[in-house]
């Protein structure tokens, strides 16, 4: 068989298909867009933001809409500048700051201490109002990053799966961050259907894939936009790669396999040492109600934690679709997400 013979093209424009592609539209998050808006509109008319924190689950549209949101203040008005963190890639306040300050376009140097960068950042805000989006706030290794940025008038836009992530953190912290809390609950599988048709049109070839097999994946990805995308993105390749005319229900089967796989080895990648040992019981003895997975926690870990983190690491795990986790208080039960 000659190597580059011709094949059916189902994949038009690999773009919409691709994780970090901002869509012109963003659907079924107009409530949100609305509020977010609401915080930044007072620096329009040269005032201080409103703070805010954004939380929901996984794939919900988070940081699609931060960086949408902070494009579109920057292009509205010459009186804000934005940025945009991601804090589990720089968790550090030295890391937040070089990353606020490089896209501000000043560079430092790594040996400068951090009340420096501080100041620096300060002396941005002042002259031009800075709006900083931390994302996964909660993976930042102190909070004092907050209150500093807080107190020095920049207008932030915190996000976390977390609901809880801020109610966790020092008084002192809260009360000078002092969000707005907006939700992003999971999407029904009626939207997701809607939001990667929009995505299929544009990524694929006219009847590269039916309605029925798009609801499939709307199905199978259970309210997490970025799975159905991803999982749209595999079975269209896998279907081109073997020539075929269309994308079928075994190639979205198994896309969804992979990009499941994938989901869980980055999720495994933000977890703690404590959640992490967590989860190797978990993963030993896949069903355990909360006072036995407690027991066994306490003597697996050399150095535990208390029962309140204990509680909040496991409430990481469900968001983060590691296990699953039903009933209340002692008698909840957590099972291994497969
Ligand atoms: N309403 C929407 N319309 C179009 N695309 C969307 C929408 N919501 C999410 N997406 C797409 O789904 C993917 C996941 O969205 P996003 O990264 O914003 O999720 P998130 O809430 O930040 O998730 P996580 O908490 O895991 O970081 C992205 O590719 C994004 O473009
Ligand atoms: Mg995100």
């Amino acid at each position: 068989m000659p190597l580059f013979e011709k094949r059916n093209v189902l994949i038009r424009d690999e773009q919409p298909l691709l994780e970090y592609f901002i869509p012109e539209n963003i659907m079924h998050r107009e409530g949100q867009k609305q509020e977010l808006a609401e915080c930044l509109r007072p620096v329009t008319v040269g005032r201080k933001p409103r703070n805010a924190f954004l939380y929901g689950p996984c794939g919900t549209g988070k940081t699609l809409l931060v960086q949408w949101m902070l494009r579109e203040l920057e292009g509205h008005t010459s009186r804000a500048r934005t940025a945009y963190v991601n804090c589990w890639k720089r968790n550090t306040t030295h890391a937040t700051l070089t990353e606020i300050l490089s896209q501000l376009d000043i560079y430092v140097n790594y040996r400068q201490a951090a009340t420096d960068l501080l100041k620096l950042v300060e002396k941005e805000s002042e002259k031009k109002q800075l709006v900083v989006c931390l994302d996964e706030v909660d993976s930042l290794e102190g909070q004092e990053v907050l209150y500093d940025l807080a107190r020095s008038g920049v207008g932030l836009v915190m996000v976390s799966n977390d609901a809880y992530a801020l109610m966790e953190m020092d008084q002192r912290v809260k009360s000078s961050v002092n969000a707005e809390y907006i939700e992003f609950p999971a999407y029904k599988e009626g939207e997701i259907f809607e939001i990667i048709r929009e995505r299929a049109k544009y990524g694929l070839v006219p009847g590269a894939i039916r309605q029925s097999e798009l609801k499939m994946v709307a199905r199978l990805a259970d309210g997490d936009a970025r799975i159905a995308i991803e999982t749209l993105r595999r079975a269209a390749m896998a279907a081109e790669d073997k020539g075929e005319e269309r994308i079928t229900a075994t190639h979205i089967r198994k896309a969804f396999g992979t990009t499941h796989l994938l989901r869980k080895t980055e999720a495994l990648k933000k977890l703690n040492s404590h959640e992490k040992a967590l989860y190797l019981l978990m993963e030993k003895h896949k069903k355990l109600n909360t006072k036995e997975l407690w027991e066994k926690y306490i003597k697996a870990d050399k150095k535990p934690a208390s029962q309140r983190s204990y509680r909040n690491y496991m409430g990481h795990l469900a968001k983060l679709g590691l296990v699953k986790a039903r009933g209340e208080l002692t008698g909840r039960e957590y099972e291994l997400m497969a």
